[in-house]
This record gives C-alpha cells, structure tokens and sequence, in this order.
C-alpha cells in the first residue's frame, strides 16, 4: 500500500517560537494517523534539530529539509550537504521545488545530483515538478512534466526509484489561490504514474507516492485527495495555520 503524506513547505517564514508552536499544535491535536499516513515538516534548516526533537516519538511524524547541495562536500560557504542533513536525522529531502528552479537556476541536471546526494545519504527526496502557466495555456504540460521525470529520475534504479516522493505543483497555482481542479490534478497524478510504469514497472508506480501542491487547503483537500492518483499534499500557506494543516492531515 502507497504511503499517504500531508507535508508542510514552510518555506521561508516563522520564527522558530511560532514554529515550535505550530508543530506543538498540530501533535497535541490528537491525530490518530492510520497505517501508512505520514506527516512531514519540512521547516528552514536552522529549525531542522527542534522540529525533530519534537516530533521523534509521535509514529509517522518526520521532518524535510527543503533543500541540500549538488555536491557532496567542499568549499560552498552557505551551504548544506546530504550528508549534514543525515547527520542530524532529518528523514525528507525537498527537491526541485519551482521557487528553487526560479530564483536559483536550479536545472534538471543539477536535480539528478541533489537527487543521488539525497539517496546516497538515506533521506528520502520529495522530488517537485510542475509548468509554468504558458505551458498549461498551450497544453504541452504532460510533455514538460515529463522532461523533468526523464532528465532527473530516470537515471535511478528502481531500487532507488521506491525511495522517491514526486510532488506535482503547477507552478500557477502556488501561492495564487488559482488550484488546479480536481480533474487537471488527477490527470497530470495518473500521467506521472504511467510514465514511472512505462520506465520502472507497473508495480513500482502503482507503490509512488505522488502529492498535490498548490494552493490546497481544508475546503478543497479534501475532494484532491479523493482522486485515485493524489496520495497527499505538499502545503504552503495553509501549512502555517496549524488548525489548517490538521485539517488537511484528516483529509488524506
Ligand atoms: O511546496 C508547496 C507550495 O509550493 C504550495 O504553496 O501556498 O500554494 O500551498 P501554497
């Protein structure tokens, strides 16, 4: 059975208080979260200690980092290696996210190696892809989605493959209030699944866990979830209210 997962994209906000507080929030809501439902927050990385700390005995809790370095080690003032994040139990890895690719010319190619730091170093990448509006207004978002599969993943070994999380996150609707409806998002969930098919077997794709991001929030998670191929979500904005992300969490 494929893992369900509500993870939290902080991004770059809170303080480590209101941070602490949040995540106090949500794990003393009393989630009962049912085999195979994960929660994952994915804080800054000076929070990265505290959020595990935190959530180190409450079962399907984990915590991401929301970025690591393309090389392994070295002379990179600023930067933060697969191999620290392992160091201080961090289990999740976001990758690729379309801010990242924006604002730091993040390229598929320079992915694929963040993507092998990740595995090489046991966390588990939450691999983000997704079009730009001009795309999805010419129609050819199945081929852009699928470029960034082939020219970041498909160097992996099924093995490997099973390790990976893929977040669809249409890139107009993050932070816009525009979500994707229920029908685009279960069309772009099912295509990324038959290419995984296509590329490591039906049973690897049928066990991927592909989550939603993009302005998802308690009045409209619930009906994303229900789609066959939306196993969770990547929140932003809604992740910072914990009431709202709690919400979210009973919805997968
Ligand atoms: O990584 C999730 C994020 O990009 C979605 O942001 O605020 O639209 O939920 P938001």
């Amino acid at each position: 059975m494929r893992k369900k997962i509500a993870a939290a994209n902080w991004k770059m906000n809170l303080t480590l208080a209101q941070g602490e507080q949040l995540i106090n929030d949500v794990l003393q809501a009393g989630i009962k979260l049912p085999e195979g439902h994960e929660v994952v927050f994915a804080v800054p990385f000076p929070y990265l200690m505290r959020a595990k700390a935190l959530v180190k005995n409450y079962p399907g809790f984990y915590v991401a980092a929301q970025n690591c370095y393309s090389e392994k080690s070295g002379a990179f003032t600023g930067e933060v290696s697969a191999e620290m994040l392992q160091s201080i139990g961090v289990d999740f890895v976001v990758l690729g996210h379309s801010e990242r690719r924006e604002y730091f010319q993040e390229s598929n190619a320079m992915l694929a190696k963040k993507i092998d730091l990740a595995l090489a170093n046991g966390l588990k990448p939450i691999f983000c892809c997704g079009e730009p509006l001009e795309i999805r207004k010419a129609e050819t978002q199945n081929e852009y989605v699928a470029r960034q599969l082939e020219e970041s993943l498909y160097h992996l070994t099924a093995e490997q493959m099973q390790q990976v999380v893929i977040a669809y996150e249409p890139i107009w609707a993050i932070g816009t209030g525009l979500t994707a409806s229920a029908a685009q998002a279960q069309d772009m969930h099912a295509y990324i699944r038959a290419q995984i098919a296509n590329k490591y077997g039906k049973e690897i794709a049928l066990g991927l866990t592909i989550l939603y991001g993009g302005s998802a929030k308690p009045s409209n998670a619930g009906e994303l979830c229900a789609c066959p191929d939306v196993d969770g979500g990547l929140i932003g904005g809604a992740s910072l209210v914990a009431a709202d992300f709690t919400a979210i969490i009973g919805k997968l």
